[in-house]
């Protein structure tokens, strides 16, 4: 039984991630932050997957990633095998409107969380969730891990300056400290305000009558979409390899913001542009025209490739929103 940290417990990954390790019968430790409201949904989701012997081997932790102390703290008391830092900032557009929290939470956070580990549980494994977002324009298509990096936004940043430490703190002190290289991946799970849930909701919600208008920046960026929990294995496997590297995960295929409004809408039989509003408070000040992973590294080393196509990947998301407001009774 692995003794298992992680960093982000209540977001997206951070759920399935803590999912799939209890369900492998491991210990599960999660780092939560104070707020005014104990809102962790995600987590809410687990007991429905995992039995009640199993949920006795997650455990929750006040820590925050802007004090040193309180992450010594933890990483004494838990003694972890493995670490996954997924915690921060991590929202392009208000990496804009808040970029010294964005290098903080995320930059610095994660040197905060390397440099505790050196000192406290050095033999631990760790893992960064890294982002295509440091391709930037990429340079070459696909992108792999030899892809030069070229952050256009105060978030990319940040996951440059994490990833370099990474590297760093790998060469310098022989930690074991990997990273995902992720492309977007998707879910129900996934915040309301990623463009993916925001359609997928305003979908069904235009579905059952309650709105008529779905307003979205732009709808051309393409991006290289994945399904959370087959990304989240593939974390797994890159955290147990024999050599701590990077890899780049992702699908290897893109589609346009349009075309995922395209199949969502047709879903519920809709022609999306009766209904998409091009609006320009959505639209941010440099966006990224595509992104495109070569995950041919992960799948030849590690035997990874995701499971779920776009079309399915969709049709999740829409019919979650649906199940979820015809179990509300909100049809109107
Ligand atoms: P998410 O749903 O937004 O979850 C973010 C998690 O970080 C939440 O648990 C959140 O806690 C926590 N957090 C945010 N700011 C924090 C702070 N200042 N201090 C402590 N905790 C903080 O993100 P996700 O989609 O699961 O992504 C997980 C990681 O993968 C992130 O690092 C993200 O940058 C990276 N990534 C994601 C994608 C993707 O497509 N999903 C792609 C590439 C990389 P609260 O619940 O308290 O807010
Ligand atoms: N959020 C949002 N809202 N995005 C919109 C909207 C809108 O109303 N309209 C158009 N978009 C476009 C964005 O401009 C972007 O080109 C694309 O939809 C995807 O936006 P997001 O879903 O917000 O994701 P992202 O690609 O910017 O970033 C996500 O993926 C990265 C990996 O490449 C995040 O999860 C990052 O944390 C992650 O690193």
């Amino acid at each position: 039984m692995a003794r298992v940290l992680i960093s982000g417990i209540t977001g997206q990954d951070g759920s399935f991630l803590a999912e799939s390790h209890l369900e492998s019968g491991d210990e599960v430790h999660g780092l939560v932050r104070q707020s005014s409201l104990l809102q962790r949904t995600r987590l809410d989701a687990v007991p429905a997957l995992v039995n009640a012997r199993a949920l006795s081997r997650l455990k929750l932790h006040y820590a925050d990633l802007s004090d040193t102390s309180s992450l010594v703290s933890v990483l004494r008391n838990v003694r972890p095998d493995l670490v996954y830092h997924l915690a921060g900032q991590s929202h392009v557009k208000i990496s804009f409107d808040l970029p010294e929290y964005t290098a903080d939470s995320t930059g610095l956070g994660t040197l905060r969380l390397l440099e505790s580990m050196r000192h406290v549980v050095p033999d631990c494994r760790f893992f960064l969730a890294a982002t295509s977002e440091i391709f930037g324009e990429a340079k070459e298509s696909p992108q792999n891990e030899r892809t030069p990096m070229n952050p256009i936004n105060p978030y990319a940043a940040a996951k440059v300056y994490a990833l370099n430490l990474v590297r760093i703190y790998r060469s310098a002190y022989g930690l074991f400290a990997c990273a995902g290289i992720l492309f977007n991946h998707e879910s129900p799970r996934r915040g309301e305000n990623y463009v993916t849930r925001k359609i997928a909701r305003g979908v069904a919600s235009i579905a059952r009558g309650r709105q008529t208008e779905l307003h979205l920046g732009t709808l051309t960026p393409k991006r290289d979409w994945s399904y959370s929990p087959d990304v989240v294995e593939g974390m797994r496997l890159v955290v147990s390899a024999a050599k701590a590297d990077d890899y780049v995960l992702a699908s290897g295929v893109s589609h346009s913001v349009g075309e995922f409004c395209e199949a969502a809408f047709r879903i519920v039989g809709l022609d999306y542009r009766k209904h998409v509003v091009l609006d320009p408070n959505y639209v941010r000040p440099v966006d990224i025209t595509e992104t495109l992973g070569d995950a041919s590294k992960a799948r030849s080393e590690l035997g990874w490739a995701p499971k779920t196509g776009f079309d399915e990947l969709v049709r999740i998301m829409v019919d979650a929103e649906l199940a979820e407001l015809d179990a509300r009774g909100d049809a109107a």
